[in-house]
This record gives structure tokens, sequence and C-alpha cells, in this order.
């Protein structure tokens, strides 16, 4: 049992049309429903109660954007008029209260003025992260089946310039569902070919539009979609419902992260993530916080020092972002020789999520910044941390390896395969007791069967997270690895499977399995083995390269699949179950156990040859 929140206490710090008068509707579980009587909106909260309350001047969204040397600053007023603007214009083009709106866009403001226009007019929003592919995006369109999408013509990369319309262009062909209208904001690296009578540039639709109000959702009704990687090809749709969101957000700026309304916030990540929608966009607007949208890298924008000189530049208070960002960092500065040229008094504290944070990278970062380094651990799912060191609420000592406790609201537990407690200290099944907290996932968009399936038939009572891991003796929990195929690159969750569903598609393979390795940069990369067809007589190395492209081309740069193998047969127990996990420890120089199943012995040593001296 973990400590909790009064959630009818906290829901009084926002703003509602019609106070709920019910906490909790739970006759339907797992589908709980918190404040169901209440009404109230997303970006009312976000900007317009803070512009009501005193606000109105102050900063609401720095851009700073080092790979076009651009930067702006809008107040809650301006961006408030931006985003009403905004909404105006998606209504004269159809859009109303629950219809879809898909977000591909680069790291720019009108990335969230979007986001918050949807929320404005009761639309659902569903961002697509820029590095996914015309395929992926496919499949999120006939899902979530968009009367209008939001994009840009370009995206920019260190290394290159990448024009998104043709993406889109490709993405749209391949859906059945087709778009009534795609607003598209041209930047000047790449001017965007429109198609006339379904695209509109960004600058004309605003031109013409009205202001438009809130429109007062009931506290239940979806603010978005965001889909994330699940065992198979076909992503989840993640959907989290208005009111819960709001309280709980707002609720873990203070609690969590401590910051005070007014404090510049900066989640380095990007709007397509679960951390970008909660902490870029929702969590410090709805805290009155300064929010911060930095289209960059930690490194190469121009140097290992960018982190240092935003947090200089824009008074930072708190920085969120991934362990992988940090060991870019030192990789290239490893003494943070750079971090001296610039002034970093502002920051508190820094915050660690979307990866488990090696304790070596702790120590660097804590060494170098001398403020606390916070790991805590969340999910695209929960939309906010499942396990933190609640810094508003008691500084507890760090551990290193540990995202520390359970944040009040969830009660963390590990189970065994049969579903019972294990002992102290036992790794097993990381499982949260039922019902979830306000702002967690109150369902799978279009998928209710697929929800209750994939996190709740397992472990009756309770919500399956898919990480294993293990709870001291202190309470302190530890979040070992994935009991799924899903692998974590770069901070980024993919899915296995999904890179094994285009590799299967190439003509000339017969089977395939993709596992995740140990890398030092990203924490984990995938690596694909294939077994060639009978009788396929082509260049091994050509095939290679089209299965690698073939990753890059249907999901997207983002997977960096770029180490794949032909080998003669996969190795697999008698009943023909590949042996992912015996695969993934021997490339990863792990103990591991040969199961006394295997069918054919020779060939892991094969595989195991092969993949150690990669
Ligand atoms: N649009 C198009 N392509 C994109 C993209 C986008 N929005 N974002 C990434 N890509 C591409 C990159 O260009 C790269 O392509 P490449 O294979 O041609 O080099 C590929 O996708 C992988 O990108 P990324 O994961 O960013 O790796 P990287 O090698 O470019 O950079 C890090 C490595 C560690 C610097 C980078 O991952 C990073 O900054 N991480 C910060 C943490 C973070 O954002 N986490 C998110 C969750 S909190
Ligand atoms: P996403 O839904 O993309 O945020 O990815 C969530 C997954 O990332 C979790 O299920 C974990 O596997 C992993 N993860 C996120 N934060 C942590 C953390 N602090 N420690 C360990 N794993 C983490």
């Amino acid at each position: 049992m973990t400590a909790n929140v009064d959630w009818m206490q906290e829901a009084q710090n926002i703003h509602w049309y019609e106070p709920p008068t019910c906490l909790l509707d739970d006759s339907r579980p797992p589908f709980y429903r918190w404040y169901p009587d209440g009404t109230t909106n997303a970006c009312y909260n976000a900007l317009d109660f803070h512009v009501a309350n005193g606000r109105a001047d102050q900063a609401a969204l720095i851009v700073d954007s080092p790979v076009t040397n651009y930067q702006r600053t809008y107040s809650y007023a301006q961006l408030l008029d931006a985003v009403a603007h905004c909404a105006g214009a998606m209504a004269a083009n159809g859009v109303g209260m629950g219809d879809r709106v898909l977000i591909y866009m680069p790291m720019i403001a009108e990335a969230v003025i979007g986001m918050l226009a949807c929320a404005r007019l009761g639309a659902v929003h569903s961002v697509v992260f820029g590095g996914f592919a015309s395929n992926e995006l496919a499949v999120r369109i006939d899902d979530a089946e968009p009367s209008l999408i939001l994009s840009a013509s370009c995206g920019i990369e260190p290394s290159r310039v990448i024009a998104y319309k043709p993406l889109l262009d490709e993405a749209i062909d391949l859906a059945h569902h087709k778009p009534d209208c795609c607003i598209i904001v041209q930047r000047p690296d790449v001017v965007a070919e429109m198609l006339p009578g379904r695209d509109i540039a960004w600058i004309d639709a605003m031109a013409d539009s009205t202001a438009h109000d809130c429109v007062p959702v009931p506290a239940n009704h979806p603010l978005y979609i965001l889909y994330t990687s699940g065992t198979t090809g076909q992503p989840k749709g993640v959907v989290r419902d208005t009111a819960g969101g709001i309280v709980a957000l707002k609720w873990s700026m203070q609690s969590i992260y401590n910051v005070a309304p007014g404090e510049v916030f900066w989640a380095a990540s990007d709007v397509g993530w679960v951390v970008g929608h909660s902490y870029i966009v929702y969590g410090p607007l709805f805290s009155g916080n300064t929010t911060l949208l930095y289209e960059g890298k930690p490194v190469g924008t121009p140097d290992a020092g960018a982190y240092w000189r935003v947090i200089e530049q824009h008074k930072v208070s708190v920085l969120f972002t991934a362990p992988t960002a940090f060991r870019a960092i030192r990789k290239e500065d490893p003494e943070a020789s750079l971090m001296g040229s610039y002034d970093l008094e502002s920051l508190r504290a820094l915050f660690l999520a979307g990866e488990r944070c090696d304790p070596d990278t702790l120590h660097w970062a804590e060494r170098e910044l001398a403020v606390p380094v916070i790991d805590h651990w969340w999910q695209t799912e929960t939309g906010w941390p499942i396990c933190a060191n609640c810094l508003g609420i008691e500084a507890l000592p760090v551990v290193p390896g540990s995202p520390a406790r359970a944040v009040p609201g969830y009660d963390v537990t590990v189970l065994d395969e049969h579903g019972e407690p294990v002992e102290t200290g036992t790794i097993g099944a990381l499982v949260i007791k039922l019902p979830l907290p306000p702002g967690t996932f109150t369902t799978l968009w279009n998928a209710e069967e697929r929800y209750e399936q994939a996190y709740f038939s397992r472990f009756p009572g309770y919500y399956e997270t898919g990480d294993a891991g293990y709870i001291d003796e202190s309470g302190y929990v530890f979040v070992m690895a994935r009991t799924d195929d899903v692998i974590n690159v770069a901070g980024h969750r993919l899915s296995t499977g999904a890179m094994e569903e285009v590799l299967a598609a190439h003509p000339d393979v017969a089977e395939c399995a993709v596992i995740g390795v140990q890398d030092a940069l990203k924490g984990q990369l995938p690596l694909g083995l294939i077994v060639l067809s009978d009788g396929v007589a082509r260049n091994e190395l050509d095939i290679l390269a089209e299965v690698i492209a073939s990753v890059r081309t249907s999901i997207g740069p983002v997977a960096a699949f770029k180490q794949c193998y032909v080998v003669k047969r996969l190795p697999k127990t008698r009943s023909g179950k590949i042996l992912r996990a015996t695969m993934r420890s021997i490339a990863d120089g792990q103990a591991f156990k040969v199961p006394a199943t295997i069918d054919d012995p020779v060939i892991l040593d094969e595989i195991a040859a092969l993949i150690t001296n990669r």
C-alpha cells in the first residue's frame, strides 16, 4: 500500500465549467472514470485560466531552435491568441468536438499551438513523431481517421533537412482513410508542394480565421490519442482523457518536479512522445510555468555545451531529459569542460526518464551539475511518473539504479508468473493495483478488447506495466527489463515485432528475429537475424542492404536498424519458440543457460560466434 492523494481536493485547483460531484466511477473495471460528471477544457486550463489570473504577460512558451538559428517567446496572452485563431481556422475547415486531428510536425511552435487548438475545440489530437516513416504514419491515419492533418514542409536534423510533405503525401496515398484537409506550415528551408482543394498553407488558414472560444467537454472526453509500440506491428493508440490529465499533471509539477508557477521548466524531448505531451505542453502550462521547445540535439547543435547554453540563457529551473542525452554529452565532453563557460545557477534539479538510468551516467551528471539528479519511471500509458523521488513532497536519498519509490496514487507490487506476490528483493512482473490514478490511460483507441487483454488479463486486479523488476526493503523500485518485445533505443520505445514484420515481408527472407542488444550510447539497438528462403542465390550483402533500407522506409530512421546478419537457421526450442532471450544474453556478454529443450545446439554456437564478434 502506498500514500495516496486526495484527488477531489486536487480537483479544486483546476477550472471547471461544471465541478464534479463524483470522484470515481468504478462500475466497469478496468474502464475507470475519474470525475465522471465534471465538465472542463484542457486549453482553458493551460491558457485562458492564466491570462484571467494575472499571467497574461508572463512567458508561456520559449522556442529555441539552434538548427535554424531562431528564437521566439510567446507570453500567455500571445499564445492564447495564436491558439484561439488556430482553433478558429480548424473549425472553419470542419473540425468539431470529437473529430480527430493528426499532427506530424517537427519541434516548432505550431505543433504546440495545434495541440492546444484541438483541446480548445474538444477535437482529439494524435501527434506522430517526425522520425516515423510514411508507412507508420499511414497505419496511424487509418486507425485514428483524422478529418484534418497539421504538418510542415520540413524538419531539420543536424545532418540533413527532411522534407515532411512528401512523406505525408505518401502516407495519405497508402492509407485507406483520407483526411478532408491538410494545413501545412511552409518553413523557409523547403517549400512543400500543395494539393489544391486539400492542402492549405498555415499562414493563409490563420490569416482568415477568427478566434474560437473554448468548448466545454465532459471530464472523460478524450484529449488525445498517442500511438506507442506494442508487441506487434499495429501500434497501440493510448487514449488520455481530459480532466484526469489536468488534475494529475498540475499536481505533478509541484509535487514531483517541485517547480513553482512562473518558473522555467524544460523537457528536452519531442512533442511526438509522451514526455512532450505531458511535460513540454500540458503539465507546465496547466501549472503556469514557462515551457521550452528546443529544436536541436544535446550534441552537434552546435556542440556538447548546447544544454548549458539553453539553461543559462532561459534560466531553466528544472531540466528533464533521457539518460542517453547525457551519455551523448559525456562522450563528446567527458570533463564537461564546455559547462565552465555558462552560468547554471538557475538549475535546481535534473530529472531523467525514458530508459533505465545507468549509475555511471547518474554519477557523472551529479558530479558535473551539483544538483539532485532524479531517475523516474513512467510510460506512455500512465502519462506521468509511476515512481519518482518527489522533490516537492520530500526529497529521498538517491539510490543509483532505482527511480525511487512509488508516487502517491500508484500502488506498485511485484508478482511472480502465477500472480503471487514475491519476496522483497525478488524480480518479477511490476504491476500496479487498480484503479490507476487520474491522468492515466482510459482505453486504447478502437481497441477496448486489446486494452483489457494486453494490460489487465494476466494479473486480475492489476495493471501489467510490461516491465520486470524488484522492490527492496525500503520500498525502492528497480526497473530492470521489459517482459515483452519492446526495446528502448535512445529513450524511444520501439517494437522488435514490428521490425520482424518488415524483414519477413522481404521476398528472400524465410524467417527472422530481431533482438535488442546493449549499446553504450543509445541504451539498446536492434539487431536482426534473417534466414534466406531455399534456393536464394543472390548476394547476401545486397539482401542485407535491402532489409535495412526497408526498415528505415517502413518504420523510420528512429528505429536505428543498422545491424543485420544472414544465418542458416534460428535457434529454437523443440516446440519452435525462437530463443530471443538467450541470443540477447549472448549479444550482451551476459551469462546464459542453454534451454534443455533446444532443438539444434550447434546453430546457437554459430550465432553466438557471429554476434559476439560483430
Ligand atoms: N524527424 C526525422 N528524422 C528524425 C527525427 C525527426 N524528428 N528524429 C530523429 N530522426 C532520425 C535521426 O536523424 C537519425 O537518423 P540517421 O540514422 O540518419 O542518423 C535517426 O532518426 C535516429 O535519431 P536519434 O534517436 O535522435 O539518434 P541520433 O544518433 O541522431 O542522436 C541522441 C542520438 C542521443 C543525441 C538523441 O537520441 C537524443 O538527443 N536523445 C535525447 C533524448 C530524447 O529525446 N528522448 C526522448 C524521450 S524522453
Ligand atoms: P514510453 O512509453 O515510450 O515512455 O516507454 C516506457 C518504457 O520505458 C517503460 O515501460 C520502461 O521500459 C522504460 N522506462 C521509462 N523510464 C524508465 C526508468 N526510469 N527506468 C527504467 N526504464 C524506464
